[in-house]
């Protein structure tokens, strides 16, 4: 949900900008600028559409400017024309802005800034801000102040960077949206996240909400909220720059699909222990005391990974709701007393999310943030941040993460049941740890036999895809059937198994194949496809050979004979695979899906 780089040192700062936003891009890809300070003025060049396309635009540029700042977006205030991408200037260009968030108050700002005579070009609240300053500093202010007292003007949300003719620095803030400033010998950078530095530094320091910094080539100095010079933490990131790249693979959503058996080796290193009942190192013990329900709130696809948690730890005996974190503020009460409250995500910055982090905390209740980014807000809002530690995702489409959360969740669950000691109907829990310790191995043997290409080859062209399954099973087909509709563009939905005849088989014909995941043996998801069957519609099978819905159906999906609930992570393999392979005969833009972004920072 719009990216920003910004460079300050004694390099050219051009080239770090654009491959910096070439690391952002999955946060918006709707326009890209960027802008040099030249030692006596700014240059700006943006336009609408991808980074590669400004990248042409400045490839034979000439300029040793080493300060910069870059933005690539998702278009919230503003259709995503040349016009509306950022940097934003002033009418004069002496100053200009990059910014990630929203000014809530751009109205009345520019109604103000309008009657003294500002005039402007564009449909962003952004814009406001370079007005902002222009107007101070023809009010007297140095650039510093100028920009400081401009940003204290703003309500909302905002990561802004921003540079100020004749002036070797760039300025920044913070609140509501994420800002790392990166560390290299001889320059700084600044960004929405740490890709985007990463093939330079991995020294980072976060910043926290209210603070301003000022970059310059030698010197940093940083101010919080209160106005108070304050020194971050300065830590080292231990991702590796090659995960940034899409290695030998067309695509990083295929890339992300094939690391899982190293990032789900991550995920659980440490965490089990053959046999035993898992260790989460990270959680305190009081947080487990007296818990006596727990609610598990996510988005989209992180959703999903909460249905998973929420049915685990219903089978687990501990009482668990999952709720989408956009509708938490208007269907859920305040929590009781003993409630766990989970915020699953894998940015840790979905706004709908942290809205409702925020308010279970303001409740009072104990917090625990599943998620892959280290210090991301959630993981600084929660009292305990368990990090899935899957690696940085770039592939717009959640995969890896999705599974990591699940195996985090599954371990949470366990985890949990065994300091509440309800009665558990998860069977064999002990095969359960066995299997999830070798689920990296699992999943290699899925991606290395599947044949989700012959039967995304075999169906595409049909008028929709049905997903179904039961318990576990459900919040899988409902993460297929939204990995599927995401990258391929073709209709398809999740239900649970059940339900199919509650509404949806009016829709079922033979054109609608019914993609039905059956994990467990004797389970109704085989009846309830075959009463599609029956009116016409395809079945593929996602089930261990030997399961009774092989036999009934029309195409089948492997899975390992495992675990049931680590069938249902490598069914969710499967799925993943059949959505890619669909796409990908299609022609879509599978890493960056029309209209999305990855990290969606607004409600
Ligand atoms: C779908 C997808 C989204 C995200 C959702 C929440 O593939 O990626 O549905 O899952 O926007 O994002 P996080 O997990 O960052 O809170």
């Amino acid at each position: 949900m719009c990216g920003i780089i910004a460079h300050v040192g004694d390099r050219r700062a051009l080239d770090p900008v654009v491959s910096g936003l070439e690391k952002l891009e999955y946060r918006g890809y709707d326009s890209a600028g960027l802008a040099v300070q030249n030692g006596h003025g700014l240059d700006v060049w943006k336009c609408s559409g991808e980074v590669s396309e400004l990248k042409e635009t400045v490839d034979d540029v000439e300029t040793s400017a080493n300060v910069g700042i870059g933005h690539t977006r998702w278009s919230t205030h503003g259709p995503p024309t040349d016009r509306n991408a950022h940097p934003h200037t002033d009418s004069e260009g002496r100053v200009a802005v990059v910014h990630n968030g929203i000014v809530e108050n751009y109205d009345e700002l520019r109604e103000s800034l309008r009657d003294r005579g500002h005039v402007f070009t564009s449909d962003t609240d952004t814009e406001v801000i370079p007005h902002l300053v222009a107007a101070y500093l023809d009010e007297g202010y140095d650039p510093r102040a100028a920009v400081e007292a401009s940003v204290d003007e703003l309500e909302g949300s905002y990561a802004i960077a921003a540079v100020v003719e004749d002036e070797e620095a760039v300025y920044a803030a913070r609140q509501g949206s994420p800002l790392v400033m990166g560390i290299d010998d001889d320059r700084y950078f600044l960004a929405s996240d740490v890709p985007a530095f990463l093939d330079h530094t991995a020294e980072v320091c976060y910043l926290e909400d209210g603070d301003f910094a000022a970059v310059r080539p030698d010197d940093v100095t940083i101010e919080n909220g209160d106005g108070e010079r304050v020194e971050r933490d300065v830590e080292r990131v231990d991702w590796q720059p090659e995960e940034t790249g899409k290695g030998q693979y067309e695509h990083f959503m295929l890339k992300e699909i094939f690391s899982q058996p190293t990032s789900l080796k991550k995920t659980i290193e440490g965490r089990i222990d053959s046999g035993a009942e898992p260790a989460l190192e990270d959680i305190d013990a009081s947080t487990l005391a007296d818990v006596e329900r727990v609610r598990l709130v996510g988005s989209g696809t992180s959703y999903h990974a909460a249905l998973f948690g929420a049915a685990l730890l219903n089978q687990s005996g501990v009482s668990a709701r999952a709720i989408r974190a956009s509708e938490y503020d208007v269907n859920t009460g305040d929590p009781e007393p003993n409630t766990l409250f989970v915020a699953v995500t894998q940015s840790g910055e979905t706004a709908d999310t942290l809205g409702a982090l925020r308010r279970a905390k303001r409740n009072g209740i104990d917090t625990i943030a599943v998620t892959n980014v280290v210090q991301s807000t959630a993981a600084r809002i929660a009292e305990t941040p368990l990090y899935i530690r899957a690696g940085p995702e770039i592939g717009v489409a959640a995969t890896k993460t999705f599974s990591s959360q699940a195996v985090m969740l599954t371990l949470l669950s366990q985890v949990v049941a065994d300091a509440a000691d309800g009665a558990s109907t998860v069977d064999d829990v002990e095969r359960l740890m066995t299997d999830l310790e070798r689920l990296p191995e699992s999943v290699e043997e899925v991606l290395a036999s599947s044949d989700a290409e012959a039967v995304a080859t075999h169906y595409l062209g049909k008028d929709a895809f049905f997903f179904i399954g039961r318990g576990i099973g459900c919040s899988v087909a409902k993460e297929g059937a939204l990995k599927f509709k995401e990258i391929t563009y073709e209709h398809a939905e999740g239900f649970a198994s059940g339900e199919l005849k509650h509404g949806p088989l009016a829709l079922v014909t033979e054109d609608t194949p019914i993609v039905a995941v059956c994990t467990r043996s004797g389970e109704r998801t085989v009846k309830n496809a075959m009463e599609a069957q029956t009116r016409g519609a395809p079945i593929v099978a996602v089930a261990p050979a030997g399961h009774e819905a092989v036999s009934e159906a029309d195409a089948h999906l492997s899975v390992p004979d495992v675990h049931p609930v680590c069938r249902s992570l490598l069914a969710n393999v499967q799925l993943q695979l059949l959505s890619y392979h669909c796409a990908a005969t299609l022609g879509r833009a599978i890493d960056k899906p029309r209209n999305l972004a990855k990290s969606v920072t607004v409600e």
